[in-house]
């Protein structure tokens, strides 16, 4: 009865941790959760009065399908002032969350049997909309030793006559991994070479360390502009989650295809979130807001890298952007708990849970070596949990 494009969606691995963790939380179990997908910080307050303005003065209608006008202005504004790149309005759409701006790009460019090149770990939903747009994802494993990175020779050997884009999402969601710029223009050179689009997911732009900046490869030059998806959006920059605001920058055939599917699909994005949205670009005290995160998870990343290297048998690489701690857990594998075995993340991920941790199995990203935790939670979880990791590893036999 289920269409053969919606039985392929594989289920959700994080889902079963997820759940199993929330049940055991009803039940007074402590369970300290390395899951989330979002910043732990308020939506800030100047951005919620504006939503109430919003309600206030009736703002409550249909927009146009691909935002409204001060919307894709500011996100004009936006990408000049931050990435330096001119858009016209017209190539700016608005969507109901990246994630719709994501299945909607990947449709507008994929035929069936098209190929859409992924470097793995990647984040679990592209395939699956590649899959829905009757795409096929052909993975390129990346290293450890090199950050987590796809080559530019890497790019180059998984081009066929068939590839129509390549993801590249820096800074990156499992690994934490973020481009230089000479690495993303090393790719962009071999993008031009073979004539492919680019999808560039940027929704964590904002969350980089150290000596780590963001680059856009929609930056290299008039071709790429004109190949390139620009994808990004408020949930992470403004932690605007619930929100449900994405945008996409892109060439104008492109930007129109999207509008014109989105039109039948799901219309405008909330037109209170919009409204707030435009207050969020455009407000100066955003730059304080973000900056104020951007601290805050700086200090979070540096203590649990610092406490995950001190565990024997995990692997840590620092990860440069993004909220996420990618660490391989390969060297416990084989070991057991209470009589079960560790034959890999998913069964890491489902044992440690039993010592009250959770953690998202690498698998669902495509490297059943590692495990992913987010630190986007507080201080005093991340060392309760990170010692929670290490009794259970150092409980294993
Ligand atoms: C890499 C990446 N892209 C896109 C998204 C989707 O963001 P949104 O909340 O705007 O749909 C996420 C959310 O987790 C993400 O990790």
């Amino acid at each position: 009865m289920i269409s053969e494009r919606t039985s392929k969606i594989k289920p959700s691995l994080t889902l079963e941790i997820t759940a199993k963790a929330k049940k055991m939380k009803a039940s007074g179990i402590s369970v300290i959760g390395f899951g989330a997908g979002e910043p732990d910080f308020n939506t800030p307050d100047y951005i919620i009065d504006a939503a109430k303005k919003a309600l206030d003065i009736g703002f409550t209608k249909y927009t146009p399908a691909s935002g409204m006008a001060e919307l894709k202005n500011a996100v004009c504004a936006k990408l000049l002032r931050d990435n330096g790149l001119t858009y016209a309005p017209e190539q700016i759409v608005i969507s109901s969350g990246a994630k719709s701006s994501l299945y909607h790009a990947i449709c507008a460019m994929v035929n069936d049997g098209d190929e859409v090149i992924l470097p793995s770990p990647y984040w679990l939903t592209y395939p699956e909309l590649v899959g829905l747009a009757g795409g096929k994802t052909v993975y390129v494993k990346t290293r450890a030793e090199n950050g987590y990175k796809i080559t530019a020779e890497e790019l180059e050997s998984a081009i066929t006559d068939k590839t129509k884009c390549f993801i590249l999402n820096s800074p990156n969601n499992p690994t934490g991994a973020v481009y230089t710029e000479s690495e993303i223009r090393s790719l962009a050179k071999v993008v031009e070479k073979h004539g492919i689009y680019v999808v560039s997911d940027e929704i964590y732009e904002k969350l980089v360390y150290g000596d780590a900046k963001h680059f856009s490869i929609a930056c290299c030059g008039e071709f790429l502009k004109e190949h390139t998806v620009v994808v990004n959006g408020m949930s992470k920059s403004y932690s605007m989650t619930g929100w449900r605001i994405g945008y996409i920058a892109a060439p104008l055939d492109i930007a129109k295809a999207v509008s014109s599917m989105q039109s039948h699909t799901t219309s405008n994005a909330c037109s209170i979130s919009q409204y707030a949205s435009v207050e969020a670009l455009n407000s100066e005290k955003s730059e304080k807001f973000i900056s104020e995160m951007q601290k805050t998870f700086a200090v979070r990343r540096e203590l649990i890298v610092n406490l995950l290297k001190e565990i024997k048998g995990v692997k840590v690489i620092e990860p440069k952007g993004a909220f996420y701690v990618f660490a391989d857990v390969s060297e416990t594998f084989g070991k057991s708990f209470e009589g079960e075995t560790v034959d890999g993340s998913v069964s890491f991920a489902g044992l440690a849970l039993k010592k009250g941790v959770a953690v998202i199995p690498g698998a669902a990203f495509g490297d059943d070596d590692c495990i992913r935790l987010s630190y986007a939670i507080s201080e005093e979880d991340i060392k309760e949990g990170v010692k929670r990791i290490k009794d259970f590893i150092s409980e294993l036999k």
